[in-house]
Protein backbone atom coordinates (compact mmCIF):
# COMPACT_ATOMS: atom_id res chain seq x y z
CA UNK A 1 0.00 0.00 0.00
CA UNK A 2 1.48 3.25 -0.99
CA UNK A 3 1.95 6.10 1.75
CA UNK A 4 -0.35 8.41 0.96
CA UNK A 5 -0.73 9.40 4.45
CA UNK A 6 2.36 12.00 4.02
CA UNK A 7 0.02 13.63 2.41
CA UNK A 8 -2.37 14.23 4.84
CA UNK A 9 0.43 14.60 7.52
CA UNK A 10 1.70 17.58 5.60
CA UNK A 11 -2.21 18.80 4.84
CA UNK A 12 -2.29 21.84 7.17
CA UNK A 13 -5.95 23.50 7.35
CA UNK A 14 -5.72 27.25 6.82
CA UNK A 15 -8.87 29.46 7.14
CA UNK A 16 -8.09 31.96 3.70
CA UNK A 17 -5.99 31.66 0.49
CA UNK A 18 -6.96 34.52 -1.40
CA UNK A 19 -6.87 38.36 -0.67
CA UNK A 20 -8.80 41.04 -2.30
CA UNK A 21 -5.43 42.07 -4.35
CA UNK A 22 -5.16 38.70 -5.63
CA UNK A 23 -8.99 38.22 -7.13
CA UNK A 24 -8.68 41.53 -8.60
CA UNK A 25 -5.33 40.08 -10.26
CA UNK A 26 -7.00 37.19 -11.43
CA UNK A 27 -10.47 38.60 -12.61
CA UNK A 28 -8.29 41.31 -14.46
CA UNK A 29 -5.24 38.63 -15.83
CA UNK A 30 -7.18 35.49 -16.07
CA UNK A 31 -4.74 33.93 -14.24
CA UNK A 32 -2.91 33.91 -11.16
CA UNK A 33 0.41 32.75 -9.39
CA UNK A 34 0.61 31.28 -6.14
CA UNK A 35 3.92 31.01 -5.12
CA UNK A 36 4.82 27.76 -2.43
CA UNK A 37 1.38 26.32 -2.49
CA UNK A 38 2.61 22.99 -1.79
CA UNK A 39 6.03 21.23 -0.16
CA UNK A 40 9.22 20.69 -1.85
CA UNK A 41 8.39 16.86 -0.10
CA UNK A 42 4.70 16.76 -1.78
CA UNK A 43 6.30 17.66 -5.97
CA UNK A 44 8.97 14.88 -4.45
CA UNK A 45 6.14 12.27 -3.92
CA UNK A 46 3.78 13.10 -6.58
CA UNK A 47 6.88 12.74 -9.10
CA UNK A 48 8.10 9.31 -7.84
CA UNK A 49 4.43 8.27 -7.83
CA UNK A 50 4.28 9.12 -11.63
CA UNK A 51 7.50 7.03 -12.62
CA UNK A 52 6.17 4.84 -10.64
CA UNK A 53 3.58 4.35 -12.85
CA UNK A 54 5.44 4.85 -16.15
CA UNK A 55 7.49 1.56 -14.91
CA UNK A 56 4.67 -0.23 -13.89
CA UNK A 57 3.27 -0.21 -17.45
CA UNK A 58 3.52 -1.91 -19.85
CA UNK A 59 3.90 -0.46 -23.89
CA UNK A 60 3.35 -3.43 -25.71
CA UNK A 61 -0.03 -2.96 -25.37
CA UNK A 62 0.52 0.19 -27.58
CA UNK A 63 1.53 -1.72 -30.32
CA UNK A 64 -2.12 -2.83 -31.11
CA UNK A 65 -2.95 0.98 -31.05
CA UNK A 66 -0.21 2.93 -32.87
CA UNK A 67 0.81 0.63 -35.40
CA UNK A 68 0.50 2.26 -38.94
CA UNK A 69 -1.55 -0.95 -40.45
CA UNK A 70 -4.02 0.03 -37.54
CA UNK A 71 -7.33 2.15 -38.41
CA UNK A 72 -6.56 5.62 -37.61
CA UNK A 73 -9.06 5.74 -35.19
CA UNK A 74 -7.89 3.49 -32.37
CA UNK A 75 -6.15 6.26 -31.30
CA UNK A 76 -8.79 8.61 -31.47
CA UNK A 77 -10.49 5.72 -29.47
CA UNK A 78 -7.57 5.58 -26.79
CA UNK A 79 -7.78 9.23 -26.15
CA UNK A 80 -11.76 9.47 -26.34
CA UNK A 81 -12.22 6.79 -23.81
CA UNK A 82 -9.39 7.88 -21.68
CA UNK A 83 -11.37 10.43 -19.47
CA UNK A 84 -12.53 7.13 -16.89
CA UNK A 85 -9.13 6.07 -16.95
CA UNK A 86 -5.08 6.17 -16.44
CA UNK A 87 -3.65 5.82 -19.49
CA UNK A 88 -0.05 6.87 -20.76
CA UNK A 89 0.73 9.06 -23.89
CA UNK A 90 3.58 9.39 -26.22
CA UNK A 91 5.30 12.23 -27.71
CA UNK A 92 4.73 12.78 -31.32
CA UNK A 93 6.78 10.21 -33.32
CA UNK A 94 7.71 8.11 -30.62
CA UNK A 95 6.44 5.35 -32.88
CA UNK A 96 8.00 3.60 -35.81
CA UNK A 97 5.31 1.68 -38.14
CA UNK A 98 5.02 -1.31 -36.40
CA UNK A 99 3.94 0.48 -32.81
CA UNK A 100 7.10 0.07 -31.09
CA UNK A 101 8.47 2.48 -29.12
CA UNK A 102 11.69 4.34 -30.45
CA UNK A 103 12.65 4.85 -27.22
CA UNK A 104 12.68 3.86 -23.83
CA UNK A 105 9.70 4.42 -22.69
CA UNK A 106 10.08 6.67 -20.18
CA UNK A 107 12.14 8.96 -22.40
CA UNK A 108 9.38 9.84 -24.40
CA UNK A 109 6.18 9.79 -22.27
CA UNK A 110 4.49 13.19 -22.56
CA UNK A 111 1.58 12.64 -20.38
CA UNK A 112 -0.76 10.48 -18.42
CA UNK A 113 -4.34 11.28 -18.40
CA UNK A 114 -7.18 11.54 -17.09
CA UNK A 115 -8.53 10.45 -14.44
CA UNK A 116 -5.48 9.68 -11.99
CA UNK A 117 -7.20 12.07 -9.57
CA UNK A 118 -10.12 9.25 -9.14
CA UNK A 119 -8.39 6.07 -9.97
CA UNK A 120 -5.26 6.72 -8.11
CA UNK A 121 -4.46 6.81 -4.15
CA UNK A 122 -2.04 9.17 -4.13
CA UNK A 123 -3.13 11.72 -6.75
CA UNK A 124 -6.72 11.03 -5.25
CA UNK A 125 -5.55 12.28 -1.92
CA UNK A 126 -3.15 14.85 -3.62
CA UNK A 127 -6.17 16.61 -5.37
CA UNK A 128 -8.69 16.10 -2.53
CA UNK A 129 -6.81 18.21 0.12
CA UNK A 130 -8.94 20.95 2.09
CA UNK A 131 -6.68 23.93 0.66
CA UNK A 132 -8.13 22.99 -3.00
CA UNK A 133 -11.49 22.74 -1.80
CA UNK A 134 -11.27 26.36 -0.28
CA UNK A 135 -9.57 27.67 -3.39
CA UNK A 136 -12.49 26.45 -5.35
CA UNK A 137 -14.50 28.13 -2.84
CA UNK A 138 -12.46 31.31 -2.94
CA UNK A 139 -12.93 31.17 -6.79
CA UNK A 140 -16.61 30.83 -6.43
CA UNK A 141 -16.90 27.49 -8.32
CA UNK A 142 -19.72 26.66 -6.74
CA UNK A 143 -20.57 22.64 -6.10
CA UNK A 144 -16.97 22.07 -7.04
CA UNK A 145 -16.47 19.04 -9.39
CA UNK A 146 -12.98 17.23 -10.45
CA UNK A 147 -13.12 17.21 -14.24
CA UNK A 148 -9.90 15.82 -15.65
CA UNK A 149 -6.07 15.50 -14.20
CA UNK A 150 -3.23 15.14 -16.12
CA UNK A 151 0.60 14.49 -15.22
CA UNK A 152 2.51 16.39 -17.85
CA UNK A 153 6.59 15.06 -18.34
CA UNK A 154 7.82 17.75 -20.73
CA UNK A 155 10.92 15.64 -21.74
CA UNK A 156 14.49 17.13 -21.52
CA UNK A 157 15.78 18.22 -24.88
CA UNK A 158 12.23 17.50 -26.65
CA UNK A 159 9.39 17.79 -24.84
CA UNK A 160 6.90 18.89 -27.75
CA UNK A 161 5.07 22.56 -27.61
CA UNK A 162 1.78 22.88 -26.28
CA UNK A 163 0.14 25.81 -29.34
CA UNK A 164 -1.93 28.66 -27.74
CA UNK A 165 -5.26 27.65 -26.90
CA UNK A 166 -8.15 27.92 -24.64
CA UNK A 167 -9.01 24.99 -22.14
CA UNK A 168 -12.96 25.82 -22.65
CA UNK A 169 -12.15 24.65 -26.15
CA UNK A 170 -11.85 21.04 -24.92
CA UNK A 171 -13.47 21.78 -21.58
CA UNK A 172 -16.59 23.56 -22.58
CA UNK A 173 -18.99 24.49 -19.85
CA UNK A 174 -21.44 27.78 -20.97
CA UNK A 175 -22.53 29.23 -17.62
CA UNK A 176 -19.10 29.30 -15.81
CA UNK A 177 -15.11 28.20 -17.94
CA UNK A 178 -13.41 25.62 -16.75
CA UNK A 179 -11.10 26.56 -14.38
CA UNK A 180 -7.22 24.77 -14.30
CA UNK A 181 -5.08 24.51 -11.32
CA UNK A 182 -1.51 23.99 -12.58
CA UNK A 183 1.15 22.67 -10.19
CA UNK A 184 4.53 23.50 -11.00
CA UNK A 185 6.61 19.90 -9.49
CA UNK A 186 9.55 21.21 -10.83
CA UNK A 187 11.10 24.55 -11.91
CA UNK A 188 9.61 26.16 -14.74
CA UNK A 189 11.07 28.67 -16.97
CA UNK A 190 11.75 29.58 -20.07
CA UNK A 191 14.64 27.29 -20.74
CA UNK A 192 12.63 24.15 -20.06
CA UNK A 193 9.32 25.16 -21.54
CA UNK A 194 7.14 27.12 -19.32
CA UNK A 195 3.06 28.20 -19.52
CA UNK A 196 3.04 31.52 -21.62
CA UNK A 197 -0.19 33.50 -21.45
CA UNK A 198 -1.76 36.75 -22.81
CA UNK A 199 -2.73 38.90 -19.76
CA UNK A 200 -6.50 39.85 -19.95
CA UNK A 201 -7.01 37.60 -22.92
CA UNK A 202 -9.70 35.39 -20.88
CA UNK A 203 -12.15 38.61 -21.82
CA UNK A 204 -12.11 37.77 -25.24
CA UNK A 205 -14.72 35.42 -26.80
CA UNK A 206 -14.21 31.34 -26.95
CA UNK A 207 -12.12 30.92 -30.72
CA UNK A 208 -13.27 27.54 -30.89
CA UNK A 209 -14.72 24.45 -29.46
CA UNK A 210 -13.78 20.88 -29.68
CA UNK A 211 -16.98 18.32 -30.12
CA UNK A 212 -17.87 14.79 -30.86
CA UNK A 213 -20.03 14.19 -33.72
CA UNK A 214 -22.89 12.51 -34.39
CA UNK A 215 -20.40 9.23 -35.57
CA UNK A 216 -18.59 9.58 -32.25
CA UNK A 217 -15.76 11.62 -34.11
CA UNK A 218 -14.22 14.68 -32.90
CA UNK A 219 -14.71 18.03 -34.68
CA UNK A 220 -13.76 21.16 -34.10
CA UNK A 221 -16.31 24.08 -34.66
CA UNK A 222 -14.46 27.30 -35.33
CA UNK A 223 -16.27 30.77 -33.87
CA UNK A 224 -13.15 32.71 -34.79
CA UNK A 225 -10.18 32.36 -37.07
CA UNK A 226 -8.18 35.20 -36.65
CA UNK A 227 -4.74 33.90 -35.32
CA UNK A 228 -3.53 34.86 -31.59
CA UNK A 229 -1.77 37.51 -30.86
CA UNK A 230 1.53 35.81 -30.02
CA UNK A 231 3.64 38.90 -29.33
CA UNK A 232 1.39 39.50 -26.15
CA UNK A 233 2.73 36.18 -24.76
CA UNK A 234 4.57 36.69 -21.28
CA UNK A 235 6.29 33.42 -19.99
CA UNK A 236 5.13 32.37 -16.20
CA UNK A 237 8.10 31.36 -14.93
CA UNK A 238 7.74 29.27 -11.90
CA UNK A 239 9.39 27.71 -8.95
CA UNK A 240 8.92 24.17 -7.49
CA UNK A 241 5.61 24.08 -5.79
CA UNK A 242 4.18 26.87 -7.09
CA UNK A 243 0.30 26.69 -8.47
CA UNK A 244 -0.72 28.61 -11.75
CA UNK A 245 -4.45 29.10 -11.75
CA UNK A 246 -6.12 29.37 -15.18
CA UNK A 247 -9.44 31.10 -16.46
CA UNK A 248 -10.80 28.50 -19.55
CA UNK A 249 -10.76 31.43 -21.39
CA UNK A 250 -7.17 31.56 -20.57
CA UNK A 251 -5.25 31.42 -23.98
CA UNK A 252 -1.87 29.89 -23.24
CA UNK A 253 0.99 27.51 -24.86
CA UNK A 254 3.95 26.31 -23.70
CA UNK A 255 7.24 25.89 -26.25
CA UNK A 256 9.05 23.12 -27.06
CA UNK A 257 11.67 21.98 -23.92
CA UNK A 258 14.87 22.04 -25.53
CA UNK A 259 17.03 22.17 -21.80
CA UNK A 260 18.60 19.47 -20.59
CA UNK A 261 16.02 19.50 -17.86
CA UNK A 262 12.52 18.30 -17.84
CA UNK A 263 9.57 20.00 -16.40
CA UNK A 264 7.19 18.06 -14.75
CA UNK A 265 3.75 19.56 -13.60
CA UNK A 266 0.15 18.06 -12.46
CA UNK A 267 -2.73 19.65 -13.67
CA UNK A 268 -6.25 19.43 -12.28
CA UNK A 269 -9.68 20.99 -14.11
CA UNK A 270 -12.52 21.87 -11.92
CA UNK A 271 -16.18 22.72 -12.55
CA UNK A 272 -19.29 23.78 -11.07
CA UNK A 273 -21.78 20.90 -10.67
CA UNK A 274 -24.63 23.68 -10.92
CA UNK A 275 -24.33 23.84 -14.57
CA UNK A 276 -25.14 20.85 -16.90
CA UNK A 277 -22.82 19.75 -18.45
CA UNK A 278 -22.24 19.16 -22.51
CA UNK A 279 -22.71 15.75 -23.45
CA UNK A 280 -20.89 16.45 -26.67
CA UNK A 281 -17.42 17.08 -24.67
CA UNK A 282 -14.70 14.61 -25.62
CA UNK A 283 -14.06 13.71 -22.11
CA UNK A 284 -17.67 11.83 -20.63
CA UNK A 285 -17.77 9.31 -17.71
CA UNK A 286 -19.83 6.16 -17.80
CA UNK A 287 -22.97 6.68 -15.30
CA UNK A 288 -21.03 4.45 -12.64
CA UNK A 289 -18.17 6.29 -12.46
CA UNK A 290 -19.86 10.44 -12.73
CA UNK A 291 -17.61 13.16 -11.97
CA UNK A 292 -16.84 13.86 -7.57
CA UNK A 293 -16.30 16.90 -6.16
CA UNK A 294 -13.59 17.62 -2.68
CA UNK A 295 -15.34 14.89 -0.39
FE1 LIG B 1 -4.28 24.17 -21.48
Amino acid sequence: MYETNVLERKATKVESLLTSTQLENYARDGYLILDNFISIDICDLLINRANELVNEFDANVMKLIFSTINPYHMKDEYFLESGDKIRFFFEENAFDDLGELKKEKTLCINKIGHALHDLDPVFYCFSRMHKLALLAKELEVSKPLLLQSMYIFKQPNFGGEVTCHQDSTYLYVKEQPVTGLWFALQEASVQNGCLWAIPGGHRTQLKSRMLLNSNHHMAMEVYDDSPWSLAQMVPIEIKRGSLVILHGLLPHMSKQNLSPDSRHAYSLHIISGNYPYPGDNWLQRPKEMPFKGFV
